[in-house]
């Protein structure tokens, strides 16, 4: 019996174009769902863009659009990075579609029935100029630990602190510079820490087999509370005031879903809306227990979806998921990516370049594994492996044989290859099941490298038979039939085991074959005639990699990504102490992994104690130098900041490091270093 199964990938923010980790969790969730596919399930695959919240709102007036142009316009951009890369999405939809409004509030009315939606007054930063109630991330002022100005609603960046927006200094809106007030408003919340809830929950998420066993662990914390029964889940604010751009929550008028609510019901309403377009009965799927549901995510949604997401549907009477998979980040050579901005790869310029999208796509596939750990993009491994493992051992077997095969026997296969090569053969066949379960357990990793085996064996088989020698042989011909027979076979096979789209096109054409299925495995081509060998892959030229980390040319940004501040007098200037310092010490700081404690000389007279002063210095520049790099190094530092104290000590005045204005998305953190010949204790001026 075929599965029938109902796949998607989170549902990215309406804001922005791709960046490459979505493209790797869309390579992900494809390669399963092609391979399903060539099991002969039936699988519906879907996405859509999650279009409402207050960032999205907030953008699109930035911009002068209304919130449903703006939306518009990044659908627009989606496709080409989908043909691209050829994933195979059935359906691409929006969750502000009439079905997402339909399906949300139906969610809602029956979590409500069940008593599960709790009215509750709460008081919140409101903007009096904006008029509206402002979410923690556009709440800005001074950390009420360390005084640092500008920290946002939630954290600091300087001490590590973290708070509740209105525990902030001289708060301000974001987005107006007002200072906000405390409003009142009724709130709608999802009673999570209902007994009934947790009950559910446990049992759902301890499933076997249901969630990654570090998925599990993390949840287990998520659970617990402490001896005084403090922490576990807490209820869930599920509504917004407008102004929001979202969905009415039912008999309000003012009064929308959060669009973490809503984002979820986007894969019922993208597979809904698809089941429209084919005419088929999606209530009826969605009823049958039969069907699997199966969400692809990355970790940082986690909580979304094992906990607030399997509970909506269970209390609304739904199916609710199979399966959760998680996976890591991408990391380029080693560097996190900014959420917004992504990384130094884009993918459209990946595609400008004439790059191949199945390079790419081995080269994840060649990284992922079943757990959820980050992917690095090494650009000098992305290389090795394409040309020496795909292009090299893989493409190569077809290129040795294909030219024998069309030049002396028309391209006709022999019907028969004889006992060593039905061994070489019946050995590829027999990697199978091994391969099959690797791919269902999404252990791509590790079916990439049973591939790169396999076809390692053949390239030893090639090798000894030498088909360039049999050729020029008086009496060969059959021998060489056989060798060269055996190579395209195995050329097949291997394709099938790779499951990679737009190249397995390129090979059914050129072995005149109808799409293969992994039932195909068992069923020789026989003598089959297949046709005219044409390139099949280049290998990659690393200068290429080169030009895909390139700024992009003419980019009109402000010099280091920030407006030249206002003009000064020279007085104002010279009221900043500069000095030369030596870094007579640095250590890390226990407890951040922002700062260094670092020990300065600026050449003061001896203390009280006879002892040279020294200056205590924290230095958020922990990301970018070891303690060991620092020492002995001579620095500026400005000397007559007033002291701060902070989380871990008092600071006594800072050091001159160059950053970009978002350090986050072009990372790069440098400390100044005067030329040589200045000693502590010279004033810069
Ligand atoms: O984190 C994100 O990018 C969200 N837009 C994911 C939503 S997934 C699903 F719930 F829609
Ligand atoms: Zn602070």
């Amino acid at each position: 019996m075929p599965r029938k199964l109902f796949v998607t990938t989170a549902l990215p923010y309406a804001n922005a174009a791709f960046h490459v980790g979505h493209m790797m969790e869309y390579i992900q969730a494809d390669i399963w769902v092609r391979y399903q596919r060539m099991r002969g399930n039936e699988v519906h695959f879907v996405c859509a863009d999650d279009a409402h919240g207050a960032p999205i709102m907030i953008a699109a007036e930035k911009a002068g659009k209304t919130p449903q142009e703006f939306v518009a316009e990044i659908a627009a951009g989606r496709q080409q990075y989908l043909d691209g890369f050829h994933i195979g999405f059935d359906n691409w939809h929006s969750t502000d579609g009439p079905e997402n409004h339909e399906l949300a509030q139906d969610i809602y009315r029956a979590l409500r029935k069940q008593g599960l939606i709790a009215e509750r007054t709460i008081a919140q930063f409101f903007d009096p100029v904006k008029n509206m109630f402002l979410p923690d991330r556009y709440i800005k002022g001074e950390c009420p630990r360390c005084g640092a100005k500008d920290q946002y609603g939630d954290s600091c960046e300087v001490c590590g602190a973290v708070y509740a927006p209105t525990e902030l200094k001289n708060p301000y809106s974001a987005l107006s510079g007002a200072t906000p007030v405390m409003k009142s408003s009724a709130h709608h919340f999802f009673e999570l820490s209902s007994q009934r809830c947790l009950d559910y929950l446990k049992e759902w998420t301890h499933a076997p087999g249901r969630l990654q066993p570090e998925v599990l662990n993390k949840i287990r914390e998520w659970f617990a509370t402490d001896e005084h029964g403090h922490g576990g889940l807490a209820d869930w604010d599920i509504s917004r005031d407008a102004p929001y751009f979202g969905i009415r929550i039912p008999d309000t008028d003012d009064k929308y879903f959060y669009v973490w609510l809503d984002a979820p019901v986007g894969y019922l309403a993208s597979l809904k809306n698809y089941f429209g377009k084919k005419n088929l009965d999606f209530d009826a799927f969605m009823a049958d227990p039969q069907v699997e549901q199966i969400h692809f995510i990355g970790k940082d949604i986690t909580y979304f979806h094992t906990l607030f997401w399997p509970a909506m549907l269970h209390f609304s009477g739904r199916k609710t998921p199979n399966h959760v998979f998680v996976h890591g980040f991408i990391t380029v050579s080693g560097e996190k990516m900014s959420k917004s901005r992504g990384t130094g790869i884009s993918p459209l310029k990946y595609l400008e370049l004439g790059m191949n999208a199945e390079w790419l796509r081995y080269y994840i596939a060649a990284k992922l594994n079943a757990k959820v750990e980050d992917v690095d993009f090494n650009p000098d491994d992305f290389v090795a492996r394409v040309n020496s493992d795909l292009v090299g051992k893989y493409i190569n077997i077809a290129s040795r044989a294909a030219g024998f095969l069309s030049k002396r026997f028309d391209g006709r296969l022999s019907g028969d290859v004889g006992v060593e090569g039905n061994v070489v053969l019946e050995h590829l066949r027999a990697a199978r099941p091994n391969l099959e379960e690797l791919y269902e357990e999404r252990e791509f990793g590790k079916a990439v490298r049973e591939v790169m085996l396999l076809a390692d064996r053949v390239n030893e088989y090639v090798d000894q038979h030498k088909p360039w020698d049999l050729a020029k042989q008086e009496g060969q011909e059959a021998a060489l039939h056989d060798v060269c027979t055996v190579c395209i076979e195995a050329f097949r096979l291997l394709t099938l085991y790779l499951v990679l789209p737009a190249l397995s096109r390129q090979v059914e054409a050129f072995l005149r074959i109808e799409p293969m299925t992994f039932d195909d495995a068992s069923r020789p081509l026989g003598a089959h005639t297949i046709g005219q060998y044409q390139h099949l892959m280049q290998r990659v030229d690393p200068k290429l990699l080169d030009a895909l980390f390139e700024p992009p040319a003419a980019a009109k940004v402000s010099p280091g990504g920030e407006d030249i501040a206002p003009e000064i007098a020279i007085g104002d200037f010279a009221k900043v102490d500069l000095r030369i310092a030596k870094i007579v010490d640095a250590e890390t700081v226990e407890g951040s992994d922002k700062l260094l404690r670092l020990t300065l000389d600026i050449g003061e007279g001896p203390d009280p104690q006879g002892r040279p002063r020294l200056r205590n210095v924290f230095s958020g520049i922990r990301s970018a130098y070891q303690p060991a790099d620092l020492i002995g190094k001579f620095t500026v530092m400005v000397a007559n900041l007033a002291p701060r104290k902070m989380k871990f000590g008092i600071s006594e005045g800072m050091v001159l490091a160059a950053s970009h204005a978002d350090e986050k998305a072009e990372p790069g953190l440098y400390v100044l270093e005067p030329w040589p010949g200045a000693t502590p204790g010279m004033r810069v001026r």
